[in-house]
């Protein structure tokens, strides 16, 4: 199957499951719902969802065994997105081609409709379906908590703000991209291999090609935020620039950042070659490196 068409299916697929599991349109309270659906259905790449159905079909999985777990990433990611663009936090006004949730809405409400998303996630976990054992949906609670909170995503968000102005060192530089961004992608791959019910070795394989393209879609996320512009990605380009942010290009420049990059995706690939049978896995790698959206 060509990447093209599994995007295209997942993402609609995904988009399907995730309007059923959230509150419709009128319900109450309307504000908050509204922040929810914006910043939620406004048309992101979705690509850990895709990881996670992906992860899923190579271990023999199948896709609605899966779904849950994409979506509570999915809604993870989204909480992400709006508290990182709060005035408090990175200050941006676009997110997924519209003003920000805080911009559109306001501060207290785009809080609160992220606290919502994230607590959703895991009440969607927590839930029977399919073939998912309680004992695997608890493993997928503990994963997706550990990998979204201190010692994961909003650990490496810290750092990222304390490190803003600062001449950091590759060490930290290393830790807030593998925290802040490639311990969620990370996750995607171990919830998709979970819903199969994989084994040992398998979610080994899923896992050091999470790190591996985790740590990848973060530099090329540096990079494009030199090299795109706010319309080209829907979101305020430059901005790293302006904040002083530690990122690949600010550290190592533009082509040393690229070839980083370039060799995370290759290593992601000889790492999951094994499991990869259809070869969906090594395409989305590869994709991570080239988007430009
Ligand atoms: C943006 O993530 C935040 C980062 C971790 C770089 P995406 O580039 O996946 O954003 P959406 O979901 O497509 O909007
Ligand atoms: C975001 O990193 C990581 C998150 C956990 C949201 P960035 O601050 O670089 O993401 P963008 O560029 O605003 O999407
Ligand atoms: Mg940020
Ligand atoms: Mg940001
Ligand atoms: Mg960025």
């Amino acid at each position: 199957m060509s990447l093209g068409s599994f995007l295209d299916a997942q993402r609609q697929a995904v988009d399907e499951a995730l309007e059923a599991c959230m509150p419709g349109e009128d319900s109450y309270p309307a504000r908050l719902v509204a922040a929810m659906r914006y910043s939620l259905f406004a048309g992101g790449k979705r690509i850990r969802p895709v990881l996670v159905m992906a992860a899923a079909q190579a271990a023999g999985g199948k896709a609605t065994d899966a779904m849950p777990a994409a979506c509570a990433v999915e809604l993870v990611h989204t909480y992400s997105l709006i508290h990182d663009d709060l005035p408090a936090m990175d200050d941006d006004d676009f997110r997924r081609g519209r003003p920000t949730c805080h911009r559109a809405f306001d501060e207290a409400t785009a809080i609160l409709a992220g606290d919502a998303l994230l607590t959703m996630a895991f009440e969607l976990l927590s839930l029977p379906s399919g073939r998912i054992t309680p004992a695997t949906r608890i493993r997928m609670v503990e994963e997706l908590s550990r990998a979204a909170g201190w010692r994961g995503m909003v650990g490496g968000q810290q750092v990222d703000m304390e490190s803003e102005g600062a001449a950091v060192e590759l060490p930290v530089l290393e830790y807030i991209h593998t925290h802040k961004t490639g311990a969620m992608i990370r996750c995607c791959l171990i919830l998709g291999g979970l819903s199969a019910g994989a084994s040992r070795a398998t979610l080994r394989a899923l896992t050091r090609f999470g790190e591996k393209v985790g740590l990848a879609f973060q530099i090329v996320d540096d990079i494009l935020d030199v090299t795109s512009t706010t319309e080209e990605m829907g979101k305020d380009q430059g901005s790293d620039a302006r904040r002083g942010k530690a990122t690949y290009t600010a550290l190592f420049g533009l082509d040393e950042a690229r070839r980083r990059a370039v060799e995370l995706v290759e290593d992601a690939r000889t790492e999951v070659a094994k499991v990869d049978s259809k070869g969906i896995l090594g395409q989305i790698a590869d994709y991570i490196l080239l988007r430009r959206l």
